[in-house]
């Protein structure tokens, strides 16, 4: 694992942005796995403005998002299709067609679910995912206690999580269920970015990426993978 130590937030977020672009510039059809919530936000900023300036270039780029509310639509604000819509796919020149995320509006999880999974594999799956961590060890919805083994699947979100997610819905009710990709699938990425920011992510840091590996822990799993680069600013790595 490498390890990449940014002073702050932005200086997080430039930094993994860079990793993104020489993905995107050595592979201009490469396919990437994206997150969505607070810390990658700086990131995707990051990128908008090299597109800006003509040095990125999103045409041939596919994306696959890690995860989606069950029972959201696209237009709702809440959802992640929303999110990403305004926080990156909007502001680039990516084919809206070639964004992938599960649908939360199909109901049926297991049919939604083994779509997701197998477009993943049908489009040769993902070179470089960026991924978050909560603050329990998730890593996309797989909580604490999920099976390693598992691909794209439909969880009921944990108190904490929807606790944590609760600032994005302005006191209204935070979903209870999810559709994410399983640790199976963010384990076969080609390549894992995983970032982080702030002191309240320091302790979980330091068990997913120093601690014994286990499912209480999901993001520990990472400590298998071959390719996996952490980026964090000082405040959240603070322990390692
Ligand atoms: C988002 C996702 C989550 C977040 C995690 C960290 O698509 O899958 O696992 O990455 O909850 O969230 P933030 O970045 O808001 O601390």
């Amino acid at each position: 694992m490498r390890i990449y130590r940014a002073k702050d937030f932005s200086d997080m977020s430039r930094k993994a942005a860079n990793i993104l672009s020489a993905q995107v510039i050595l592979n201009p059809q490469c396919i990437l796995g994206l997150a969505t919530g607070a810390s990658p936000i700086g990131v995707y900023q990051q990128l908008i403005e090299w597109y800006q300036k003509g040095d990125i270039d999103f045409s041939e780029v596919k994306t696959m998002n890690l995860d989606e509310y069950r029972g959201l639509a696209a237009g709702n604000k809440h959802s992640y299709r929303y999110f990403m819509n305004q926080y990156f796919f909007g502001e680039i020149n990516i084919h809206p067609e070639n964004t992938y995320m599960p649908n939360g509006l199909e109901m049926d999880a297991e049919k939604e679910c083994r779509r997701y999974e197998d477009l993943i594999y049908r489009l040769g799956g993902i070179d470089m995912q960026l991924l978050g961590l909560g603050h329990n060890g998730h890593i996309g919805f797989n909580e604490p206690g999920a099976a390693f083994e598992a691909d794209t699947h439909g969880v009921a979100l944990s108190p904490s999580t929807r606790e944590a997610n609760r600032r994005f819905f302005d006191g209204e009710e935070a979903p209870r269920e999810a559709y994410t990709m399983g640790i199976k699938t963010i384990m076969r990425a080609r390549r894992i970015v995983v970032i982080v920011s702030g002191e309240s992510k320091a302790e979980i840091v330091q068990k997913a990426f120093l601690g014994p590996i286990t499912p209480e822990v999901p993001g520990s799993v990472l400590q298998l993978h071959n390719n996996v680069t952490l980026v964090g600013d000082e405040a959240a790595l603070r322990l390692i």
